[in-house]
């Protein structure tokens, strides 16, 4: 019998989870929770490296089609082949559109300048400042979505974020509002998308898009959802890794010192930042069959809650695992991209755009404190893990 209690809605659980992560991994690996979700499904949820990291590379037993009926969006996360691979395809040639390394000298310009901004004045949010507004120019840009619907973007990126969650199980009416704005969003992108037609392809994201649709490749519907799967992947878990880097250099004075006197270590620091902190917490599955695992039965359609945080502080894999370790042998074998065949297609994109905001930040880290009177506060939302708000210090 175990005495481990998983509540979606405990914050002392979205906030700290760690130690409930490791009793789970001891005591129950594949974790039963009986009508657990808003709705009263039962879910179960899979914490070891070794069963985390086989589901999401098992594509026959364990399918990406998770959220039914209203929820059910044509985006890849929410599909499996051939759809996911058709779908997967579009966007790997809008990755490739702009060749990452080609948006280097574009994408160091961007930090620049939101870096200077923030350090005019005496003390800055970070969060706001910087660790929002660089995934959203960035990301933003290279959909077609103009800077002045700053504020519009972020209630968008946050209305997706609330969609997965419900999805996973949440009550809706924590969230509300979300499916108007989800939808505001969807006719906004499909506004820009016919706009674009017929025009030169100006090389970004909306480009590849609107050319795979007149091609054929893909329907409007699923250009917006590719729109959506974007911003939810991309700005929620870019912004948690700078703002959560940024803190965590600031308060290691020896990482902050060795990182900064190596720059070329800042590889190794996101690997074991994404180990330690992944800003996807958990993501989600459902057999296809029956599945028998630690002694467990999952039903086939069982609703699995596949633990990436804990799969990466298993101590099987990563000995002394909650310690953020720059010389680890094996910390590329993190999933904090995931894995398989949804494994995350922005990892080029976000590793290059939070390498170059990382060694910006080296230099200017002497500058910056935590404001003692304002300390960090982290995002409560679900799954995912980082930073709601940071406020600095600046000196001059
Ligand atoms: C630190 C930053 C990021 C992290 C930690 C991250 C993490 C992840 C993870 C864990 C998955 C797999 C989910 C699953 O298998 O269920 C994923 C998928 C995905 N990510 Fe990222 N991501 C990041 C940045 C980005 C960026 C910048 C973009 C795009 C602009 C992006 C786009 C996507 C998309 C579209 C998928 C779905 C892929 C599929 O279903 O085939 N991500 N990401």
């Amino acid at each position: 019998m175990t005495t481990v209690n998983i509540d979606l809605t405990d914050l002392e659980y979205r906030l700290n989870p760690w130690p409930t992560y490791e009793v789970l991994r001891e005591q129950s690996p594949i974790h039963f929770v009986p009508e657990g979700t808003h709705d009263g499904e039962d879910f179960y949820v899979f914490s070891r490296y070794n069963d985390v990291s086989m589901a999401l590379r098992d594509k026959n037993r364990f399918s990406n089609v998770v959220m039914r009926g209203r929820f059910d969006m044509p985006m890849m996360i929410n599909r499996d082949a051939p759809e996911h691979t058709r779908l997967r395809r579009n966007a790997n040639r809008a990755f490739n559109a702009r060749l990452v390394l080609t948006l280097e000298d574009w994408v160091q310009t961007v930090i620049d300048e939101v870096i200077d901004d923030a350090l005019a004045g005496d003390r800055v949010e970070w969060v706001d400042a910087v660790t929002y507004t660089l995934p959203l120019r960035v990301v933003g840009d290279m959909l077609g979505i103009p800077l002045d619907r700053k504020n519009d973007f972020r209630r968008w990126s946050q209305a997706i974020m609330n969609m997965f969650a419900v999805a996973a199980g949440l009550d809706p009416d924590e969230v509300p509002g979300y499916l108007e704005d989800l939808l505001e969003f969807g006719n906004y992108m499909t506004e820009l998308a016919i706009e674009r037609k017929g025009k030169a392809n100006r090389g970004d994201i909306l480009g590849a898009l609107v050319e795979q649709q007149e091609a054929g490749n893909c329907t409007q519907d699923e250009l917006a959802a590719m729109a959506y799967s974007f911003v939810a992947a991309g700005q929620e878990t870019t912004m948690n890794l700078l703002g959560g880097g940024l803190h965590m250099l600031l308060t290691d004075k020896a990482l902050g010192k060795r990182l900064t006197e190596n720059p070329d270590l800042t590889g190794a620091f996101i690997d074991e930042y994404l180990r330690v902190y992944a800003p996807v917490q958990w993501t989600l599955r459902r057999t296809t069959e029956e599945v028998q695992l630690h002694g467990v039965t999952i039903p086939k359609g069982g609703l699995c809650h596949m633990v990436i945080g804990s799969a990466n502080r298993d101590p099987r894999r990563f000995p002394d695992p909650d310690r953020l370790d720059l010389d680890r042998e094996n910390k590329a074998d993190h999933l904090g991209f995931g894995a398989g065949p949804h494994f995350c297609p922005g990892a080029a994109l976000s590793e290059l755009l939070s390498n170059l905001t990382f060694r910006a930040y080296y230099r200017i880290l002497d500058r910056l404190s935590v404001d003692p009177a304002e300390p960090p506060v982290l995002r409560t939302s679900q799954g995912a893990y980082g930073l709601e708000r940071l406020n600095l210090l600046v000196s001059h």
